[in-house]
């Protein structure tokens, strides 16, 4: 990679930041396209974020991926929102429009992405999304797309029936909710073809967001967690029979996704998933 004046910037905003493998599969994919561009990761204090997206459009870097704490804070300092965004109200990518911030989120994509790519079809399959956080409302955005059957599962129950609420009208699926109780567990996992779980439980929070014990050989438990790489929730699917599936090709897709609203071209998936193949690897490796 040859930097010169001429060379664009885009980058990753969060805090903490340091361990963040977007700089590595990005560069990757911009070093295979022959593309003039870098990417880098940003370290923006809490409080400083105002003035990070600020500086970040006044010195012309052309796109940035934005990751926690800042998903929601951001939505405030952009010029604009697409309508998926705007109904998930979590951003994970910034575009420069001539000056003017339009914000995204690929996470909805990137999961459908690991879905599709794992089931096929998911017309007529009942889905069970554990979760009513960003990532939650941006999968089940696209999923709603799709005649099947979706139960939001959450804590906060009406953060759940919120977006049930909001989509319903304009749904090919059937939408419906309930809360995390035993009782609603029960009601819900035994029917599922699918499990996702869209919250931090089994990474932040030690354990498992779900009773395991209702999980089976015939479900496939797709966790959107990728370190670590097998979490509770997998290992207890895992041991039941079920069909798993982290994190980390989610991680991938939607950071494909990104890049193809940067540079207008679909990345080269092959070169992505190989440098983070080889960096978990190596974290295996320690
Ligand atoms: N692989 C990838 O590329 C990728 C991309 C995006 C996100 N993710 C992962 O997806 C997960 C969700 O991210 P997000 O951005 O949607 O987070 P978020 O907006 O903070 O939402 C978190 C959700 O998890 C629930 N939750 C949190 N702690 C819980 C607990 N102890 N027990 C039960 N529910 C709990 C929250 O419930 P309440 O509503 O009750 O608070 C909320 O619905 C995270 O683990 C994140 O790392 C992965």
């Amino acid at each position: 990679m040859k930097i010169s004046a001429r060379t664009s910037i885009y980058g990753v905003i969060g805090y903490p930041i340091e361990h963040s493998l977007s700089p590595m599969i990005h560069n990757a994919a911009i070093e295979a396209l022959g593309i003039d561009a870098v990417y880098v990761a940003f370290h923006v204090k809490p409080g400083m974020l105002k003035d990070a997206v600020y500086g970040m459009k006044a010195i012309g870097v052309k796109g940035f991926n934005v990751t926690m704490p800042f998903k929601t804070e951001i939505v405030s300092y952009l010029d604009q929102l697409d309508e998926e965004t705007a109904f998930v109200e979590a951003v994970n990518t910034v575009v420069d429009v001539d000056g003017c911030l339009v914000g995204y989120t690929t996470d909805g994509l990137g999961a459908l992405e690991v879905l599709k790519s794992t089931v096929g079809n998911l017309a007529g399959l009942n889905i069970v999304v554990i979760g009513a956080g960003g990532a939650a409302r941006a999968l089940v955005y696209h999923l709603s797309k799709i005649p099947c059957d979706i139960t939001i599962l959450n804590r906060s129950v009406e953060k759940a029936r919120f977006i049930v609420e909001k989509l319903r009208s304009n749904s090919n699926a059937k939408l419906s909710y309930r809360s995390l109780s035993e009782d609603d567990q029960k009601a819900v996992i035994p029917k599922a073809h699918i499990i996702v779980n869209a919250t931090p439980v089994g990474m932040t929070t030690p354990g498992c967001p779900i009773s395991p014990s209702l999980v089976n050989s015939s479900h496939i438990v797709f966790d959107m967690i990728y370190w670590p790489p097998e979490t509770q929730l997998l290992k207890e699917a895992r041991l039941r029979g079920a069909t798993i599936v982290n994190g980390l090709p989610m991680l991938v897709y939607q950071a494909a996704y990104s890049f193809k609203l940067w540079f207008g071209i679909f990345p080269p998936l092959d070169v992505m998933f190989r440098v983070v193949e080889e960096e978990f690897s190596r974290y295996g490796e320690r």
